[in-house]
């Protein structure tokens, strides 16, 4: 299938979620297959405008990525059409505009998922974008604001005709944030109505719920929490869509995805050369330590919390997946964070694993 002139090779995307698709993590899950497409955390397009690191961090994406969409967030036109430009400039494939976040930190900047409260506005954005960009430019929406304007089907088809290239619907409304379920009926409905590519988006956490979502007539599915769970569920689908049996995940393989996650998050961090790029100048500096001391405390610690925060969805499903979750949770280096990824996924009675794995 294709968004605009960009060929997906597989109709299963990894959704974009903040804070956990990373480069690392995103490259992680390609290398299992059955992943045609990946989305960046959110980035904000004021911070790509004024040229802020740690938001130019957010959009840093590898070769083998690709295709590789870029999401931003924002709410005034001329300012997303420059970041789109930067986008573009940054080598991405396709440009997405985040319409569906709740958090009021955002949406109170006319942001996010508050833009479907202003339909034309929201339309004026993508206006401006796709006549700033070659690129395409896709939108990924709620099914509403609020549960009892559920417009989504209106919003799609104005900026279809504004220029977007594909749809992603969330079947949730801002107001419902992730409480009840996704209403793939109303997606299915967008889908019909609309001649761009549609993609679906909302609780698929077992590859044969991405299969039964496909059936609803959408032209892809984006996983979030479940990829989280079970970085292996686009490969799974995959398998299931093309007649094989769905691969099996041994508890040692996902003890050594974690062990990757670990090695390509501290490889990031050494290869660029400067430690303190990744915090605020100086604030993690201690008077008086050693700036080579302090820069690997401070990579450790932010390596060390991004295991935590990925755990705290990779553990789910898993036998005695809450005590993986607090020993995590509890460490306080990266020697001994290897130390409870070693016990827990690689101790000698696990290798024949005798640990029921419920994401295999
Ligand atoms: C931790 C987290 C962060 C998210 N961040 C984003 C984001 O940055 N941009 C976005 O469009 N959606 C974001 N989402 C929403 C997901 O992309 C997805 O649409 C939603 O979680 C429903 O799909 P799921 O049930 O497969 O998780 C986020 C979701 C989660 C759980």
């Amino acid at each position: 299938m294709k968004i605009g002139n960009v060929t997906l090779q597989s109709p299963y995307v990894v959704a974009p979620m903040a804070g956990m698709t990373d480069t690392a993590f995103r490259r992680l899950v390609r290398r299992q297959g059955g992943c045609g497409l990946v989305v960046t955390e959110m980035v904000s397009s004021e911070g790509l405008v004024r040229g802020i690191g740690r938001t130019l961090e957010y959009a840093e994406y590898t070769e083998e990525e690709r295709p590789v969409s870029i999401q931003i967030f924002g709410g005034d036109p001329a300012k997303m059409a420059a970041a789109a430009q930067i986008v573009e400039g940054m080598g991405a494939d396709i440009v997405d505009v985040n319409m569906g976040c709740p958090v009021p930190k955002i949406a109170k900047h006319n942001a996010g998922c508050s833009l479907m409260r202003e339909p034309a506005h929201a339309a004026s954005v993508i206006k401006a974008m796709s006549n700033a960009v070659r690129i395409p430019v896709t939108v990924k929406m709620r099914a509403g604001w609020k549960d009892d304007d559920r417009n989504a089907p209106e919003l799609a088809r104005m900026v279809e005709d504004a220029g977007a290239a594909a749809v992603t619907i969330h079947g949730r409304t801002a107001e419902q944030s992730y409480r009840g379920v996704a209403d793939w009926e109303l997606v299915s409905r967008v889908a019909e109505a609309l001649t761009i590519p549609v993609f679906g988006s909302g609780d698929c956490i077992e590859p044969e719920d991405v299969i039964d979502r496909m059936a609803s007539g959408v032209s892809g599915v984006l996983v979030g929490r479940g990829v989280l769970r079970n970085p292996w569920i686009l490969a799974q689908a995959a398998d299931i869509a093309a007649g094989r049996a769905r691969r099996q995940v041994t508890v040692r393989e996902r003890g050594e995805f974690l062990c990757d996650y670990i090695e390509l998050l501290l490889n990031e961090r050494v290869n660029e050369g400067d430690g303190f790029r990744h915090f605020a100048p100086g604030a993690d500096r201690p008077a008086g330590v050693a700036v080579e001391k302090t820069v690997a405390r401070g990579r450790d610690r932010w390596v060390i919390n991004k295991v935590r925060a990925l755990c705290s969805w990779y553990s789910k499903g898993l036998d005695d997946g809450s005590h993986l979750r607090s020993r995590v949770n509890s460490a306080q280096s990266l020697g001994e964070l290897q130390e409870i990824v070693d016990e827990f996924f690689f101790a000698a009675s696990h290798d024949t694993a005798a640990r029921a794995v419920a994401a295999g």
